[in-house]
Protein backbone atom coordinates (compact mmCIF):
# COMPACT_ATOMS: atom_id res chain seq x y z
CA UNK A 1 0.00 0.00 0.00
CA UNK A 2 2.94 2.13 0.53
CA UNK A 3 3.61 4.10 -2.91
CA UNK A 4 7.04 4.81 -2.29
CA UNK A 5 10.62 2.78 -3.01
CA UNK A 6 10.29 -0.74 -1.26
CA UNK A 7 13.72 -1.18 1.79
CA UNK A 8 12.49 -4.61 2.00
CA UNK A 9 15.14 -7.52 1.87
CA UNK A 10 14.02 -10.59 2.49
CA UNK A 11 16.27 -12.75 5.46
CA UNK A 12 15.71 -16.24 4.34
CA UNK A 13 15.36 -18.52 1.72
CA UNK A 14 11.59 -19.38 2.35
CA UNK A 15 11.05 -15.85 2.43
CA UNK A 16 12.86 -14.80 -0.96
CA UNK A 17 10.52 -17.81 -2.74
CA UNK A 18 7.60 -16.07 -1.09
CA UNK A 19 8.87 -12.78 -2.15
CA UNK A 20 9.20 -13.55 -5.66
CA UNK A 21 5.92 -15.16 -5.84
CA UNK A 22 3.67 -12.84 -3.74
CA UNK A 23 4.85 -10.24 -2.13
CA UNK A 24 2.97 -9.91 0.36
CA UNK A 25 5.52 -9.81 3.40
CA UNK A 26 6.95 -6.63 1.46
CA UNK A 27 3.87 -5.30 1.68
CA UNK A 28 3.06 -5.50 4.99
CA UNK A 29 6.83 -4.66 5.84
CA UNK A 30 6.63 -0.82 3.42
CA UNK A 31 2.86 -0.22 4.93
CA UNK A 32 3.37 -1.35 8.83
CA UNK A 33 7.08 -0.93 9.43
CA UNK A 34 8.99 0.86 7.14
CA UNK A 35 6.32 3.23 6.19
CA UNK A 36 6.92 7.32 7.28
CA UNK A 37 4.54 8.75 9.90
CA UNK A 38 4.45 12.46 11.05
CA UNK A 39 6.92 12.42 13.92
CA UNK A 40 4.40 14.52 15.90
CA UNK A 41 1.21 12.51 15.46
CA UNK A 42 -0.79 12.37 18.86
CA UNK A 43 -2.67 10.04 20.79
CA UNK A 44 -5.89 11.69 18.70
CA UNK A 45 -4.27 9.36 15.69
CA UNK A 46 -4.35 6.19 17.43
CA UNK A 47 -8.11 5.69 17.13
CA UNK A 48 -8.01 4.00 13.33
CA UNK A 49 -5.56 1.29 15.01
CA UNK A 50 -8.16 0.79 17.81
CA UNK A 51 -11.10 1.10 15.16
CA UNK A 52 -9.21 -1.78 13.40
CA UNK A 53 -9.15 -4.37 16.76
CA UNK A 54 -12.17 -3.60 17.41
CA UNK A 55 -14.00 -4.74 14.16
CA UNK A 56 -11.99 -7.68 14.06
CA UNK A 57 -13.41 -8.40 17.88
CA UNK A 58 -16.67 -8.01 16.70
CA UNK A 59 -16.36 -10.11 13.69
CA UNK A 60 -14.89 -12.98 15.82
CA UNK A 61 -17.03 -13.35 18.94
CA UNK A 62 -20.13 -12.62 15.90
CA UNK A 63 -18.92 -15.47 14.33
CA UNK A 64 -19.03 -17.64 17.71
CA UNK A 65 -22.52 -16.38 18.44
CA UNK A 66 -23.95 -17.15 15.39
CA UNK A 67 -22.83 -20.48 16.17
CA UNK A 68 -25.70 -20.33 18.71
CA UNK A 69 -27.73 -17.86 17.82
CA UNK A 70 -31.34 -18.91 16.55
CA UNK A 71 -32.91 -16.70 13.78
CA UNK A 72 -37.25 -17.17 14.46
CA UNK A 73 -39.11 -15.01 16.38
CA UNK A 74 -40.25 -18.06 18.69
CA UNK A 75 -36.87 -18.74 19.44
CA UNK A 76 -34.23 -16.10 19.33
CA UNK A 77 -34.91 -14.25 22.75
CA UNK A 78 -34.57 -17.69 24.47
CA UNK A 79 -31.44 -19.00 22.25
CA UNK A 80 -29.68 -15.51 23.50
CA UNK A 81 -30.63 -16.20 27.16
CA UNK A 82 -29.01 -20.08 26.40
CA UNK A 83 -26.00 -18.78 25.13
CA UNK A 84 -25.98 -16.66 28.45
CA UNK A 85 -26.20 -19.61 30.97
CA UNK A 86 -25.75 -22.88 29.14
CA UNK A 87 -23.06 -21.99 26.41
CA UNK A 88 -19.36 -22.11 27.65
CA UNK A 89 -18.33 -18.45 28.02
CA UNK A 90 -21.14 -17.63 26.21
CA UNK A 91 -22.11 -14.94 28.59
CA UNK A 92 -18.39 -13.48 27.90
CA UNK A 93 -19.18 -13.71 24.21
CA UNK A 94 -22.05 -11.85 24.41
CA UNK A 95 -20.86 -8.94 26.67
CA UNK A 96 -18.30 -8.77 24.66
CA UNK A 97 -20.44 -8.22 21.28
CA UNK A 98 -22.60 -6.25 22.49
CA UNK A 99 -20.51 -3.40 24.85
CA UNK A 100 -17.64 -3.78 21.89
CA UNK A 101 -20.74 -2.21 19.67
CA UNK A 102 -20.81 0.35 21.73
CA UNK A 103 -16.82 0.98 22.44
CA UNK A 104 -16.78 0.55 18.41
CA UNK A 105 -19.08 3.78 17.81
CA UNK A 106 -17.25 5.54 20.52
CA UNK A 107 -13.38 5.31 18.85
CA UNK A 108 -15.20 5.79 15.48
CA UNK A 109 -16.88 9.13 17.24
CA UNK A 110 -13.60 10.29 18.60
CA UNK A 111 -11.71 9.34 15.17
CA UNK A 112 -14.70 11.27 13.55
CA UNK A 113 -14.16 14.65 15.61
CA UNK A 114 -10.05 14.20 15.18
CA UNK A 115 -10.62 14.33 11.49
CA UNK A 116 -12.97 17.67 11.86
CA UNK A 117 -10.45 19.28 14.45
CA UNK A 118 -7.19 18.57 12.25
CA UNK A 119 -9.12 19.02 9.00
CA UNK A 120 -7.68 15.74 7.96
CA UNK A 121 -11.02 15.55 4.75
CA UNK A 122 -9.15 18.15 2.89
CA UNK A 123 -7.70 17.41 -0.68
CA UNK A 124 -6.25 15.50 -1.36
CA UNK A 125 -7.88 13.38 1.55
CA UNK A 126 -11.47 13.76 0.41
CA UNK A 127 -11.58 10.04 -0.94
CA UNK A 128 -10.21 8.75 2.33
CA UNK A 129 -12.85 10.65 4.56
CA UNK A 130 -15.37 9.30 2.00
CA UNK A 131 -14.57 6.08 2.27
CA UNK A 132 -14.90 6.73 5.80
CA UNK A 133 -18.28 8.16 5.69
CA UNK A 134 -19.43 4.88 4.01
CA UNK A 135 -17.95 2.82 6.45
CA UNK A 136 -20.04 4.96 8.93
CA UNK A 137 -23.08 4.45 7.27
CA UNK A 138 -22.77 0.44 7.45
CA UNK A 139 -21.72 0.49 11.07
CA UNK A 140 -24.93 2.30 11.58
CA UNK A 141 -27.07 -0.50 9.78
CA UNK A 142 -25.05 -3.47 11.31
CA UNK A 143 -25.85 -1.74 14.84
CA UNK A 144 -29.00 -1.51 14.21
CA UNK A 145 -29.83 -5.34 12.69
CA UNK A 146 -28.15 -6.52 15.61
CA UNK A 147 -30.06 -4.89 18.33
CA UNK A 148 -32.93 -6.47 16.32
CA UNK A 149 -31.32 -9.83 16.78
CA UNK A 150 -32.48 -10.65 20.77
CA UNK A 151 -35.73 -10.20 19.78
CA UNK A 152 -36.48 -8.39 22.83
CA UNK A 153 -39.08 -5.77 23.36
CA UNK A 154 -36.56 -2.82 22.11
CA UNK A 155 -35.30 -4.93 19.55
CA UNK A 156 -39.18 -5.54 18.57
CA UNK A 157 -40.51 -2.18 18.80
CA UNK A 158 -37.01 -0.09 17.26
CA UNK A 159 -37.21 -1.78 13.93
CA UNK A 160 -40.92 -0.88 14.18
CA UNK A 161 -40.12 2.57 14.45
CA UNK A 162 -37.07 2.56 12.02
CA UNK A 163 -38.42 0.97 9.06
CA UNK A 164 -41.65 3.33 9.12
CA UNK A 165 -39.67 6.35 8.78
CA UNK A 166 -39.26 4.58 5.46
CA UNK A 167 -43.06 4.99 4.43
CA UNK A 168 -42.52 9.07 4.69
CA UNK A 169 -40.96 8.61 1.61
CA UNK A 170 -43.55 9.87 -0.90
CA UNK A 171 -44.51 6.87 -3.57
CA UNK A 172 -41.85 4.70 -2.78
CA UNK A 173 -41.75 4.80 1.03
CA UNK A 174 -43.98 1.35 1.32
CA UNK A 175 -42.46 -0.41 -1.31
CA UNK A 176 -39.55 0.20 0.55
CA UNK A 177 -40.37 -0.64 3.88
CA UNK A 178 -42.19 -3.83 2.86
CA UNK A 179 -39.04 -4.65 0.96
CA UNK A 180 -37.16 -4.66 4.63
CA UNK A 181 -39.74 -6.07 6.85
CA UNK A 182 -40.29 -8.88 4.15
CA UNK A 183 -44.27 -8.26 4.74
CA UNK A 184 -46.14 -5.76 6.43
CA UNK A 185 -44.59 -6.11 9.91
CA UNK A 186 -42.16 -6.57 11.80
CA UNK A 187 -42.22 -10.89 11.83
CA UNK A 188 -40.03 -13.19 11.14
CA UNK A 189 -39.03 -12.39 8.10
CA UNK A 190 -37.47 -9.23 8.85
CA UNK A 191 -35.72 -11.26 11.96
CA UNK A 192 -34.17 -13.51 9.09
CA UNK A 193 -32.93 -10.97 6.52
CA UNK A 194 -31.48 -8.55 9.29
CA UNK A 195 -29.89 -11.73 10.57
CA UNK A 196 -28.39 -12.66 7.41
CA UNK A 197 -27.26 -8.72 6.65
CA UNK A 198 -25.78 -8.17 10.09
CA UNK A 199 -23.93 -11.46 9.27
CA UNK A 200 -22.66 -9.65 5.81
CA UNK A 201 -22.22 -5.95 6.25
CA UNK A 202 -19.30 -6.98 8.77
CA UNK A 203 -17.00 -8.33 6.10
CA UNK A 204 -17.95 -5.40 3.89
CA UNK A 205 -16.89 -2.95 6.15
CA UNK A 206 -13.80 -5.02 6.24
CA UNK A 207 -13.83 -4.44 2.52
CA UNK A 208 -14.38 -0.36 2.69
CA UNK A 209 -11.54 -0.21 5.76
CA UNK A 210 -9.01 -1.64 3.24
CA UNK A 211 -9.66 0.75 0.70
CA UNK A 212 -10.00 3.46 3.47
CA UNK A 213 -5.96 2.34 4.48
CA UNK A 214 -4.81 2.37 1.03
CA UNK A 215 -6.02 5.81 0.80
CA UNK A 216 -4.46 6.85 3.65
CA UNK A 217 -1.23 4.92 2.47
CA UNK A 218 -1.06 6.81 -1.41
CA UNK A 219 -2.14 10.70 0.73
CA UNK A 220 -0.04 9.83 3.94
CA UNK A 221 -1.41 10.71 7.37
CA UNK A 222 -1.77 14.43 8.18
CA UNK A 223 -0.46 15.87 12.36
CA UNK A 224 -1.23 18.66 13.72
CA UNK A 225 -0.08 20.83 12.51
CA UNK A 226 -1.80 20.41 9.43
CA UNK A 227 1.43 20.99 7.16
CA UNK A 228 2.61 18.44 5.00
CA UNK A 229 5.85 15.98 5.47
CA UNK A 230 8.53 18.20 3.70
CA UNK A 231 11.71 15.90 4.53
CA UNK A 232 12.78 12.82 5.79
CA UNK A 233 13.52 14.76 9.26
CA UNK A 234 9.53 15.15 9.33
CA UNK A 235 9.07 11.65 10.16
CA UNK A 236 9.64 8.63 11.98
CA UNK A 237 8.99 4.98 11.00
CA UNK A 238 5.71 3.26 11.73
CA UNK A 239 7.40 0.94 13.61
CA UNK A 240 8.51 1.22 16.32
CA UNK A 241 7.40 4.98 16.65
CA UNK A 242 3.71 4.49 15.49
CA UNK A 243 2.73 0.65 16.40
CA UNK A 244 4.35 1.45 20.55
CA UNK A 245 1.99 4.42 20.73
CA UNK A 246 -1.12 3.07 18.66
CA UNK A 247 -0.67 -0.43 21.34
CA UNK A 248 -0.55 1.46 24.49
CA UNK A 249 -3.83 3.34 23.58
CA UNK A 250 -5.09 0.01 22.62
CA UNK A 251 -4.64 -1.60 26.35
CA UNK A 252 -6.07 1.83 27.72
CA UNK A 253 -9.26 1.39 25.76
CA UNK A 254 -9.03 -2.00 26.15
CA UNK A 255 -9.09 -1.70 29.78
CA UNK A 256 -12.31 0.81 29.84
CA UNK A 257 -13.56 -1.83 27.00
CA UNK A 258 -13.20 -4.74 29.94
CA UNK A 259 -14.20 -2.78 32.93
CA UNK A 260 -17.63 -2.34 30.55
CA UNK A 261 -17.73 -6.11 30.32
CA UNK A 262 -16.85 -7.87 33.66
CA UNK A 263 -18.22 -5.13 36.02
CA UNK A 264 -21.53 -3.22 34.53
CA UNK A 265 -21.87 -5.30 31.15
CA UNK A 266 -25.51 -3.59 31.08
CA UNK A 267 -24.80 -0.41 31.76
CA UNK A 268 -25.08 0.85 28.13
CA UNK A 269 -27.99 -1.57 27.33
CA UNK A 270 -32.11 -1.24 27.69
CA UNK A 271 -33.36 -3.27 30.69
CA UNK A 272 -36.41 -3.87 28.24
CA UNK A 273 -34.41 -5.77 25.95
CA UNK A 274 -34.77 -7.89 28.59
CA UNK A 275 -38.24 -8.97 28.02
CA UNK A 276 -39.48 -10.63 25.19
CA UNK A 277 -40.62 -9.07 21.84
CA UNK A 278 -44.55 -8.46 22.18
CA UNK A 279 -46.18 -7.01 19.12
CA UNK A 280 -49.43 -6.44 21.54
CA UNK A 281 -47.51 -4.68 24.04
CA UNK A 282 -45.87 -1.15 23.52
CA UNK A 283 -43.08 0.01 25.70
CA UNK A 284 -43.80 3.56 26.84
CA UNK A 285 -40.92 5.14 25.70
CA UNK A 286 -38.50 3.80 22.63
CA UNK A 287 -35.40 4.42 22.41
CA UNK A 288 -32.74 3.44 20.48
CA UNK A 289 -29.00 2.65 21.27
CA UNK A 290 -26.63 5.50 22.78
CA UNK A 291 -25.19 5.79 19.68
CA UNK A 292 -27.96 7.31 17.57
CA UNK A 293 -29.84 9.42 20.03
CA UNK A 294 -28.24 12.64 18.35
CA UNK A 295 -29.79 11.51 15.21
CA UNK A 296 -33.11 10.23 16.70
CA UNK A 297 -33.12 13.84 18.24
CA UNK A 298 -32.90 15.34 14.71
CA UNK A 299 -35.64 13.48 13.47
CA UNK A 300 -37.92 14.11 16.35
CA UNK A 301 -36.75 17.81 15.95
CA UNK A 302 -39.08 18.90 13.19
CA UNK A 303 -42.51 18.93 14.10
CA UNK A 304 -43.58 21.43 11.47
CA UNK A 305 -44.62 21.02 8.28
CA UNK A 306 -42.22 22.86 5.38
CA UNK A 307 -44.08 23.93 2.01
CA UNK A 308 -45.61 20.41 0.63
CA UNK A 309 -43.34 18.61 2.98
CA UNK A 310 -44.70 17.68 5.79
CA UNK A 311 -43.29 17.03 9.53
CA UNK A 312 -42.71 13.11 9.37
CA UNK A 313 -41.38 13.43 5.97
CA UNK A 314 -39.03 16.73 7.43
CA UNK A 315 -37.73 14.86 10.30
CA UNK A 316 -36.58 11.61 8.19
CA UNK A 317 -34.80 14.29 5.67
CA UNK A 318 -33.27 15.99 8.53
CA UNK A 319 -31.90 13.03 10.42
CA UNK A 320 -30.37 11.37 6.76
CA UNK A 321 -29.49 14.92 6.02
CA UNK A 322 -27.04 15.12 9.05
CA UNK A 323 -25.19 12.28 8.04
CA UNK A 324 -25.61 12.57 4.44
CA UNK A 325 -23.57 16.47 5.18
CA UNK A 326 -20.60 14.61 6.51
CA UNK A 327 -20.04 13.62 2.74
CA UNK A 328 -19.89 17.03 1.83
CA UNK A 329 -17.24 18.51 4.23
CA UNK A 330 -14.13 18.81 2.32
CA UNK A 331 -16.01 21.01 0.05
CA UNK A 332 -17.88 22.66 2.64
CA UNK A 333 -14.80 23.67 4.44
CA UNK A 334 -12.75 26.85 2.81
CA UNK A 335 -10.40 27.55 4.88
CA UNK A 336 -6.52 26.99 3.34
CA UNK A 337 -5.19 26.30 6.64
CA UNK A 338 -6.09 22.13 7.49
CA UNK A 339 -5.47 22.35 11.07
CA UNK A 340 -8.05 24.13 14.01
CA UNK A 341 -4.92 24.68 15.98
CA UNK A 342 -4.03 27.47 13.97
CA UNK A 343 -7.79 28.54 13.36
CA UNK A 344 -8.85 30.14 16.71
CA UNK A 345 -12.56 30.53 15.78
CA UNK A 346 -13.05 27.40 14.07
CA UNK A 347 -11.30 26.01 17.71
CA UNK A 348 -14.28 27.68 19.16
CA UNK A 349 -16.87 26.55 16.76
CA UNK A 350 -15.77 22.93 16.86
CA UNK A 351 -15.69 22.31 20.48
CA UNK A 352 -19.38 24.25 20.33
CA UNK A 353 -20.59 21.25 18.01
CA UNK A 354 -19.14 18.75 19.89
CA UNK A 355 -20.82 20.06 23.01
CA UNK A 356 -24.23 20.31 20.50
CA UNK A 357 -23.91 16.37 19.48
CA UNK A 358 -23.56 15.58 22.77
CA UNK A 359 -26.50 17.78 24.02
CA UNK A 360 -28.46 15.80 21.33
CA UNK A 361 -27.59 13.18 22.06
CA UNK A 362 -29.01 13.90 25.72
CA UNK A 363 -32.27 15.22 23.94
CA UNK A 364 -32.64 12.18 21.95
CA UNK A 365 -33.50 9.98 25.33
CA UNK A 366 -35.95 12.26 26.30
CA UNK A 367 -39.47 12.00 25.07
CA UNK A 368 -40.10 14.48 22.41
CA UNK A 369 -42.45 17.18 24.52
CA UNK A 370 -42.36 20.69 25.74
CA UNK A 371 -39.06 22.35 26.64
CA UNK A 372 -37.19 19.17 24.91
CA UNK A 373 -38.38 19.66 21.69
CA UNK A 374 -37.86 23.24 21.63
CA UNK A 375 -33.83 22.74 22.68
CA UNK A 376 -33.76 20.09 20.17
CA UNK A 377 -34.63 22.30 17.56
CA UNK A 378 -31.66 25.07 18.74
CA UNK A 379 -29.47 22.01 18.47
CA UNK A 380 -30.46 20.54 15.36
CA UNK A 381 -30.19 24.30 13.93
CA UNK A 382 -26.66 24.37 15.00
CA UNK A 383 -25.98 21.45 13.76
CA UNK A 384 -26.15 22.00 10.06
CA UNK A 385 -25.34 25.74 10.70
CA UNK A 386 -21.78 24.50 11.65
CA UNK A 387 -21.54 22.77 8.58
CA UNK A 388 -23.80 24.58 5.86
CA UNK A 389 -22.73 28.16 7.43
CA UNK A 390 -19.99 28.68 9.63
CA UNK A 391 -17.88 25.88 7.91
CA UNK A 392 -17.86 27.62 4.65
CA UNK A 393 -18.41 31.20 5.83
CA UNK A 394 -15.21 30.83 8.24
CA UNK A 395 -12.86 30.00 5.61
CA UNK A 396 -12.80 32.74 3.72
CA UNK A 397 -13.43 35.90 6.91
CA UNK A 398 -11.12 34.16 9.55
CA UNK A 399 -7.32 35.50 10.15
CA UNK A 400 -5.51 31.63 10.96
CA UNK A 401 -2.35 32.01 13.32
CA UNK A 402 1.16 31.57 11.69
CA UNK A 403 1.78 28.45 10.72
CA UNK A 404 5.28 26.37 10.99
CA UNK A 405 7.29 26.43 8.22
CA UNK A 406 7.32 22.55 8.94
CA UNK A 407 6.72 19.85 11.03
CA UNK A 408 10.31 19.64 12.50
CA UNK A 409 10.29 23.15 13.05
CA UNK A 410 6.73 22.73 15.15
CA UNK A 411 8.02 19.93 16.68
CA UNK A 412 11.29 21.73 17.89
CA UNK A 413 10.03 24.97 18.94
CA UNK A 414 7.11 23.10 21.37
CA UNK A 415 9.68 21.40 22.78
CA UNK A 416 11.64 25.18 23.16
CA UNK A 417 8.72 25.52 25.14
CA UNK A 418 7.80 29.42 26.87
CA UNK A 419 10.87 29.99 25.45
CA UNK A 420 9.56 29.44 22.01
CA UNK A 421 6.99 31.48 22.81
CA UNK A 422 8.93 34.77 23.64
CA UNK A 423 11.24 34.44 20.16
CA UNK A 424 9.88 36.30 17.48
CA UNK A 425 8.40 34.57 14.23
CA UNK A 426 10.76 32.95 12.28
CA UNK A 427 8.28 33.05 9.36
CA UNK A 428 5.67 35.16 8.08
CA UNK A 429 4.77 31.94 5.38
CA UNK A 430 1.28 32.67 4.14
CA UNK A 431 -1.41 30.53 5.43
CA UNK A 432 -1.40 27.16 3.70
CA UNK A 433 -2.42 23.89 3.72
CA UNK A 434 0.20 21.75 1.56
CA UNK A 435 3.86 22.23 1.81
C1 LIG B 1 -14.15 0.59 10.96
C2 LIG B 1 -13.96 1.89 10.94
C3 LIG B 1 -12.65 2.57 10.62
C4 LIG B 1 -11.37 2.06 10.63
C5 LIG B 1 -10.94 0.64 10.99
C6 LIG B 1 -10.49 3.14 10.26
C7 LIG B 1 -9.11 3.02 10.16
C8 LIG B 1 -8.25 4.08 10.02
C9 LIG B 1 -6.83 4.03 10.23
C10 LIG B 1 -6.03 2.77 10.64
C11 LIG B 1 -6.34 5.27 10.03
C12 LIG B 1 -4.89 5.74 10.23
C13 LIG B 1 -4.65 6.00 11.72
C14 LIG B 1 -5.38 7.20 12.25
O1 LIG B 1 -5.26 8.30 11.68
O2 LIG B 1 -6.13 7.03 13.24
C15 LIG B 1 -7.43 6.11 9.62
C16 LIG B 1 -7.33 7.44 9.24
C17 LIG B 1 -8.39 8.23 8.82
N1 LIG B 1 -9.73 7.90 8.89
FE1 LIG B 1 -10.47 6.12 9.46
N2 LIG B 1 -11.22 4.28 10.01
C18 LIG B 1 -12.54 3.98 10.23
C19 LIG B 1 -13.62 4.86 10.12
C20 LIG B 1 -13.53 6.17 9.68
C21 LIG B 1 -14.64 7.08 9.54
C22 LIG B 1 -16.07 6.74 9.91
C23 LIG B 1 -14.14 8.26 9.06
C24 LIG B 1 -14.85 9.55 8.70
C25 LIG B 1 -16.10 9.72 8.48
C26 LIG B 1 -12.72 8.10 8.88
C27 LIG B 1 -11.85 9.05 8.40
C28 LIG B 1 -10.47 8.97 8.43
C29 LIG B 1 -9.56 10.01 7.96
C30 LIG B 1 -9.95 11.34 7.32
C31 LIG B 1 -8.26 9.54 8.22
C32 LIG B 1 -6.94 10.28 7.92
C33 LIG B 1 -6.49 10.92 9.16
C34 LIG B 1 -5.35 11.85 8.95
O3 LIG B 1 -4.33 11.44 8.39
O4 LIG B 1 -5.50 13.00 9.38
N3 LIG B 1 -12.39 6.82 9.28
N4 LIG B 1 -8.59 5.36 9.63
Amino acid sequence: MSGGHSTYEPKTGITRWIDQRLPLPRLMYDSFVAYPVPRNLNYAYTFGGILTIMLVAQILTGIVLAMHYTAHVDLAFNSVEKIMRDVNSGWLLRYLHANGASFFFIAVYIHIFRGLYYGSYKAPREMLWILGCIIYLLMMATGFMGYVLPWGQMSFWGATVITGFFTAIPLVGDWIQQLLLGGFAVDNPTLNRFFSLHYLLPFMIAGVVVLHVWALHVTGQTNPTGIEVKSKTDTVPFTPHATAKDMFAMVVFLAVFAYFVFYIPNYLGHPDNYTEANPLKTPAHIVPEWYYLPFYAILRAITFSIGPIDSKLGGVLAMFGSILVLFFVPWLDTSKVRSAVYRPWYKLFFWLFVADAIFLGWLGAKPAEGAYVAMAQIGTFYYFAFFIIIMPVLGLIETPKRLPNSITEAVLEKNKGGEAAAQPATSTASPETRG
